[in-house]
């Protein structure tokens, strides 16, 4: 039984092999353990020099099992650290990755065309003041803007504290621009506004981006030229037509709204005869300058305002304004952008 055991142990080349001579010889009803058994049925002095025997040789055969196995799960790891490789240089799988709502897309290219011209960017808050969103916009109170706004009002904080609304244009980040820096003045605002209106083309939170210029001996030249470059470049025609069109808002003296051509029939920015009004613009009433504490014989200034979400839709072509905000991941992953 010994020699026997030994040569199989030094034949087993791998776990199983070895685990079935284990098992064999020293496992509950193994060679070994059965002879130990048989003990029992002997006569004492019998049983007394066969068992010393056999006791030395379960002791040796354990020794002997317990190296064996030590030796064969030795070869096997050599044999793995041999074959298997991690490639470190392998592109690694890449966790899915979010997409830039069409959205913020817009407000980054904004951004970045009228970095190039010298503007930075501001903000105010969502809830603003009644003042900053229309006093100071020399907006007075039952003022029909007022009203047209379908403005959210929000119960005052305290007795005495500031009546407040959800911002109904980025309008009053002017109001803190010019109230915080010295001129001049290069800023534009994008963020969200609000108003109380909810159909196909409205929604209670949309976004704008405003811009303020205010410097001395600014014209409505100046205010021409900023536009249209922006919008050329933001819709990537540099013949895109564009026409002012005289207007009216309570802040700005002229004021303007402009059109760029398209076609109606096609949804197409820049070909056939229709016009489709992008923006609100005009020079800066005095009295918004005097509002800031800034005179208007020696400082001038220009503003505009546009609607992120109809330079999106136009852009890009989609259809449904209310899609920007049901978060369908069919649609972002449709119209979104890689970071
Ligand atoms: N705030 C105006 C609007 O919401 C747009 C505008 C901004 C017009 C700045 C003129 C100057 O319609």
């Amino acid at each position: 039984l010994r020699d026997e055991t030994l040569a199989a142990l030094a034949q087993a080349e791998d776990h199983t092999a070895w685990d079935a001579i284990r098992v064999g010889t020293l496992g509950k009803s193994g060679r070994l353990t059965r002879l130990l058994k048989e003990l029992g049925r002997m006569s004492p002095e019998e049983r007394k020099a066969r068992g010393q025997a056999l006791n030395q040789l379960r002791d040796e055969l354990n020794v002997a099992v317990e190296a064996r196995g030590q030796e064969i799960a030795a070869a096997a790891l050599d044999a793995r650290l041999k074959t298997e490789r991690v490639d470190v240089t392998m592109p690694a799988s890449l966790a899915p990755c979010g997409l830039l709502h069409p959205i913020m897309r817009t407000i980054d290219e904004m951004t970045a065309i009228f970095a190039a011209m010298g503007f930075s960017v501001a903000e105010g808050p969502d809830i603003e003041t009644q003042w900053h969103n229309f006093s100071a916009l020399n907006t007075p109170d039952h003022h029909p803007a007022r009203t047209e706004h379908d403005t959210f009002y929000l119960p005052p904080q305290n007795e005495g504290a500031p009546e407040r609304v959800l911002r109904t244009q980025t309008s009053g980040v002017q109001i803190r621009t010019m109230l915080t820096q010295e001129p001049p003045i290069r800023i534009i605002a994008p963020g969200r506004t609000y108003r109380a209106d909810h159909d196909a083309t409205h929604s209670p939170m949309f976004h704008q981006c405003e811009g303020l210029v205010v410097e001395k001996g600014v014209t409505l030249g100046h205010l021409k030229g900023c536009l249209i470059e922006f919008l050329r470049v933001f819709f990537d025609k540099p013949d895109l037509p564009v026409r002012f069109r005289a207007s009216y808002f309570p802040f700005t003296e002229p004021s303007m709204e402009v059109d760029i051509g398209w076609s109606r029939q096609t949804g197409v920015v820049g070909g056939g005869e229709d016009w489709l009004e992008v923006l609100g613009a005009g020079m800066t009433h005095p009295r918004v300058l005097a509002n800031c504490g800034l005179d208007p014989a020696e400082w001038q200034g220009f503003a505009f305002g546009m609607g992120i979400e109809r330079l999106t839709m136009l852009k890009h072509g989609i259809p449904d304004l209310r899609s920007f905000y049901e978060s369908d991941l069919r649609w972002l992953r449709h119209y979104g952008f890689s970071p």
